[in-house]
């Protein structure tokens, strides 16, 4: 990959329905992004608590060729326009996984093009190449999701190396769950990001995880039981003001704590470029502490736009579209993975 050979251009169809979002998105390599549109589940899945897989499977079902069709339409692009179909085929819930690769390949076969699966972490770094203001390789790559916490140095499209990750919850997990013993419903990341800016610098101080040891990788847990102890020695006494400031400590924390281990990966493999990708990177304190220390440590940094921070189908296009563009292909299964390389092996495709 990566090869610097000319390639033709390519209009390729992305589809991703890795978790709780149907996301579809036409990417053009002459172009750029012609379009894309997404559905998010949140209401349907918000009253359990949590995304629960048989419904999120389903309201793929429902909701994805109604997608590609819309996204047709608003785009004037026709089937034979298409050249290529890039799907997400994990890591993720299975059930969701299937509809997007049976739906693409399927496509596939009928329109008579190449279809190609894309790791969804692969689609989040690559996400910053969608922008105007898009960083060369190699870069570092601070990943923060709800179900990832990765540094990665990326030296280009599937040349990987990872980091640091976390030996427990995700980032964008412990604020969820930090966020429900808040009571600020499910996913409550956004929420409680909102909620802290009415709260008290320095009331409550939350410790700042590992940053004592060497080495890049994270630990969340331990922040959640911090805000859950904290809750409870507030007992009756509780109210909205403390609430805010609980929120503050916790995220105070978590930026803290990212940014230190970013300022730390860039020296260590002496990188000047930042990417930020995941849903927690539309953290606006994140983004701001990030900004603040890239331009002490004379870093460029990159953040997607908002939208292309959480799931999305512009990602998958483009990542597909670069790998269809260097001869990838499907081969004849239809293959998808819950679990997709894995971080003690340090690989990511
Ligand atoms: O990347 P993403 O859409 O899905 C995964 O692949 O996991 O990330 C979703 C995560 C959720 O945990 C959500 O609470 C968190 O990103 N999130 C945020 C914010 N917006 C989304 N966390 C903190 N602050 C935000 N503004
Ligand atoms: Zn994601």
């Amino acid at each position: 990959m990566g090869n610097g050979q000319k390639s033709k251009a390519m209009l390729v169809l992305g589809i991703e329905t890795s978790c709780d979002e149907t996301g579809v998105a036409l990417y053009d390599s002459a172009r750029g992004l012609l379009g894309h549109t997404l559905f998010s589940q949140v209401d349907i899945h918000s009253s359990y608590g949590g995304v629960v897989p048989e419904l999120a499977s389903r309201d793929h079902i429902r909701k994805i060729m109604p997608l590609i069709e819309e996204i047709m339409t608003k785009t004037g692009v026709k089937p034979t326009d298409i050249q290529g179909i890039a799907y997400t085929a994990g890591p993720g819930l299975i059930g969701a996984l299937m509809v997007g690769a049976v739906v693409g390949r399927t496509l596939g076969w009928a329109w008579q093009i190449p279809t190609v699966r894309v790791h969804h972490l692969e689609g989040h770094l690559m996400a910053p190449l969608l922008e105007d203001s898009r960083p060369d390789f190699p870069f570092l790559a601070l990943l923060v999701s709800g179900g990832h916490t990765l540094l990665v140095e990326v030296k280009g499209l599937g040349n990987y190396r990872i980091l640091g990750e976390t030996i427990d919850d995700a980032v964008g997990e412990a604020f969820d769950k930090t966020a429900k013993l808040l009571g600020l419903g499910y996913p409550g990341g956004a929420v409680l990001s909102q909620l802290a800016e009415q709260g008290r610098p320095n009331y409550f101080q939350f410790p700042r995880p590992m940053l004592d040891r060497p080495g890049l990788d994270f630990s969340f847990s331990g922040l959640k039981t911090c805000a859950l102890r904290t809750i409870e020695q507030q007992g009756a006494e509780m109210n909205d003001q403390l609430r805010a400031d609980i929120a503050l400590a916790f995220q105070t924390a978590v930026v803290e704590t990212l940014i230190a281990k970013c300022r730390r990966a860039l020296k260590e493999v002496n990188l000047s470029r930042l990417i930020v990708a995941g849903g927690v990177g539309a953290n606006s304190a994140l983004r701001t502490g990030l900004k603040t220390m890239a331009e002490k440590e004379k870093i460029m940094i990159y953040f997607p736009r908002l939208e292309f921070c959480t799931d999305n189908g512009a990602m998958i296009a483009y990542a597909g579209c670069q790998r269809l563009l260097a001869g990838q292909r499907d081969d004849l299964a239809i293959q998808v993975r819950a679990r997709w390389g894995c971080c003690t092996c340090k690989k990511l495709t």
